[in-house]
C-alpha cells in the first residue's frame, strides 16, 4: 500500500503533507477537437498542472497526462463542416489546445490523442479482456442519442420542448444493433467502493449525488456503435465501432503503455482523475466498471469541479461569449490568467468569470500587492545596501497550510493564504518605514529588509504551482549578485 495516513503532517523537504504517495498521477479530461480550447477546459488543465508542479516540486515523482478525444461523429462532422479529412481536421485541433496550454505555463508530461496507435492498440487488448470476462452481450439500442453528449439519453433528460437542455437540440433517435456491456452487475461493487472511500469521489455532494444515481439501479450500456464510420474497429466484429466513450475514458491508461509499460507499473492507479461535474457519471460508474471487468485497479480519486458562467451567461458559441485564453494571456499574461481562474471561483463550486473581474483582481491582488511588495522590496535594497541581500534569516512568518490546502483541492483558500502574508509584508513595511531607518538605524532597517527577503522567498515559494514565471522571478532576483531596481512584476494594462 503506498499511502500512509499521517495526521500530524509528514514533512518531505520543506513541504508538508496530510497523505503520503510515494507517486502521484493526475490526469484531465481528454477534451473534443470539435471546438478549440476555451477558458473553461482551461481551467481543468490549469489544476491539474498546479497539482502536478506541486507534487513535483516536493520530490514525489509524479505524472500530469491531458490529451484529445479525437473520434466519434461529433468530431466527424465537425471536421466534414470544415472541408477537412477528420486525420488533418483533428491534427490542427489537437495542436491548438497544445499550444494554448504551453502559453498558460502548463506542462503536461504527455499528450495522448486518441487516434495515435499506441492508443488504439490499447483500446484493442482491452476489448479483448472486456469480451473475455463474458461482460459483454449483442443487443438492440432503441432510444435517443445526443451527439453533443456522444450520449445515449432518456426521455427525463430532456426539457419540456423534447430537446437536449446543454445542446438544445432534439437528440436522434436510434434503433440499432450493438454490443452492450453489463454495467448492471456492479451495482453493488461500486456501492460499497465508494461507500467505503476505498473508491474517492469528491466534493462530498458529487459522491452522494453519484450514490443516489447507482441506487437507483443501473442499466446496461452499449460500448459500440454501427452507424459510427471515424473511430476504433471491435477486434471481433469489424462492423461495429466502439463507442466513444469507452475509447476515451481508455486514455488514461494507454497513454502510460498500457499493458506492460514502465510508466503504467509506476504510476497506475491514478490518484486523481479531475474532471468537471458534467461528466461525473462516466468517470465515476462507467469507468471502473469496466475496469473492473478487465481486472485493472481502479483510480483511487475523481475530484468533480464547478462549471461557471461567463458575465452570468452559459458559455456558448451561439450566444458569441466564448472566451479564448489566447488573447487572455496575451493581455495579462499567463499567471494572472492562472491565478484568477483558481482565486476567484472555488474549486469544486460553481462560478462565475468575467474579464472585468479579472481586471481589477490583476489591479488589486496582483500589480498593488504582490507587485508591489517585490518593488517596494527590491527598490529599498538596490537604494540603500547598495543592491546587496542581507544575511539569510529565517522567515518570520510560516503558512504551510498552504501545502495541505493544495493536497484538499483548496485552491482559493490556499491562495487566499499566501495573499493575506502579502497583505501582511505590505503593512510591515509601512509600520516599520524602512525608508527612515536605513539612515538612522542601519542595524533595524538590515533586519527588517533580512525579514521581509525571507518572507517573500517563501512566498515565492508556495506560489510556485500557481504563478510558475512570477515565482521564479521572484526567486532570481533575490538569489542576484546584485540587487537591480526590478521591472514591475504586474506591468500597468491599458
Ligand atoms: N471528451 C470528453 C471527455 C472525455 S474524458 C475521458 C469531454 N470533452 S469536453 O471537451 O467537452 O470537455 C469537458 C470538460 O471541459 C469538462 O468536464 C470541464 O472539465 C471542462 N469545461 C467545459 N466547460 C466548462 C465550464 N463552463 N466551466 C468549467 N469547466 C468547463 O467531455
Amino acid at each position: 500500500m503506498s499511502t500512509t495516513p499521517s495526521s500530524d503532517g509528514a514533512r518531505i523537504g520543506s513541504f508538508r503533507f496530510v497523505i503520503m504517495l510515494d507517486k502521484f498521477y493526475v490526469t484531465t479530461p481528454i477534451y473534443y477537437v470539435n471546438d478549440k480550447p476555451h477558458i473553461g477546459t482551461a481551467y481543468t488543465t490549469i489544476a491539474a498542472d498546479i497539482l502536478a508542479r506541486f507534487y513535483r516540486f516536493s520530490g514525489i515523482p509524479t505524472f500530469f497526462l491531458t490529451g484529445t478525444d479525437e473520434h466519434g461523429s461529433k468530431i466527424e462532422r465537425a471536421a466534414k463542416e470544415a472541408g477537412k479529412s477528420p486525420e488533418d481536421f483533428t491534427r490542427e485541433m489537437a495542436a491548438k489546445f497544445s499550444f494554448a496550454w504551453d502559453s498558460l505555463g502548463i506542462a503536461p508530461d504527455d499528450f495522448i490523442r486518441t487516434t495515435e496507435e499506441r492508443h488504439e492498440k490499447a483500446v484493442v487488448k482491452f476489448l479483448e479482456l472486456l469480451k473475455a470476462s463474458g461482460k459483454l452481450y449483442e443487443g438492440v439500442y432503441e432510444g435517443l442519442y445526443c451527439v453533443g453528449h456522444e450520449a445515449f439519453l432518456k426521455d427525463s433528460d430532456l426539457d419540456a420542448t423534447g430537446k437536449c437542455p446543454d445542446h438544445k437540440t432534439k437528440p436522434e433517435k436510434l434503433k440499432e444493433k450493438n454490443w452492450f456491456f453489463k454495467l448492471s452487475d456492479y451495482q453493488k461493487v461500486l456501492e460499497g467502493r465508494i461507500e467505503s472511500g476505498e473508491f474517492v469521489v469528491e466534493p462530498d455532494f458529487r459522491r452522494n449525488e453519484v450514490l443516489a444515481f447507482i441506487r437507483q439501479g443501473l442499466e446496461d450500456v452499449a460500448i459500440s456503435r454501427p452507424s459510427v464510420k471515424w473511430g476504433i474497429k471491435l477486434p471481433w466484429d469489424e462492423r461495429q465501432t466502439v463507442y466513444v466513450w469507452v475509447d476515451a475514458l481508455f486514455n488514461y491508461v494507454s497513454a502510460l503503455g498500457y499493458p506492460d509499460g514502465e510508466n503504467y507499473k509506476k504510476f497506475w492507479p491514478a490518484d486523481v482523475h479531475i474532471v468537471g461535474k458534467d461528466i461525473i457519471r462516466f468517470h465515476c460508474i462507467i469507468w471502473p466498471a469496466l475496469l473492473e471487468a478487465a481486472s485493472i485497479p481502479w483510480p483511487r480519486k475523481v475530484f468533480a469541479h464547478g462549471f461557471f458562467t461567463i458575465d452570468g451567461q452559459k458559455i456558448s458559441k451561439s450566444l458569441g461569449n466564448v472566451i479564448d485564453p489566447n488573447e487572455l494571456v496575451a493581455k495579462y499574461g499567463s499567471d494572472a490568467v492562472r491565478y484568477f481562474l483558481l482565486r476567484e471561483i472555488p474549486f469544486g463550486q460553481d462560478g462565475d468569470f468575467s474579464v472585468a473581474k479579472l481586471a481589477a483582481r490583476y489591479q488589486s491582488d496582483l500589480a498593488n500587492g504582490l507587485g508591489n511588495l517585490f518593488s517596494r522590496l527590491a527598490t529599498l535594497i538596490a537604494q540603500n545596501l547598495d543592491g546587496q541581500l542581507p544575511d539569510v534569516v529565517e522567515s518570520p512568518r510560516k503558512f504551510d497550510e498552504v501545502d495541505e490546502l493544495i493536497q484538499e483541492f483548496r485552491f482559493h483558500d490556499a491562495l487566499s493564504r499566501i495573499w493575506e502574508e502579502i497583505a501582511w509584508a505590505n503593512k510591515y513595511i509601512d509600520e516599520t518605514k524602512p525608508w527612515e531607518s536605513a539612515k538612522k538605524n542601519p542595524k533595524l532597517f538590515t533586519e527588517v529588509i533580512a525579514n521581509l527577503v525571507a518572507l517573500l522567498y517563501e512566498i515565492a515559494k508556495k506560489l510556485a504551482p500557481f504563478m510558475p514565471e512570477t515565482a521564479e522571478k521572484i526567486r532570481d532576483a533575490l538569489s542576484a549578485e546584485k540587487i537591480a531596481k526590478p521591472e514591475p512584476l504586474f506591468p500597468r494594462i491599458n
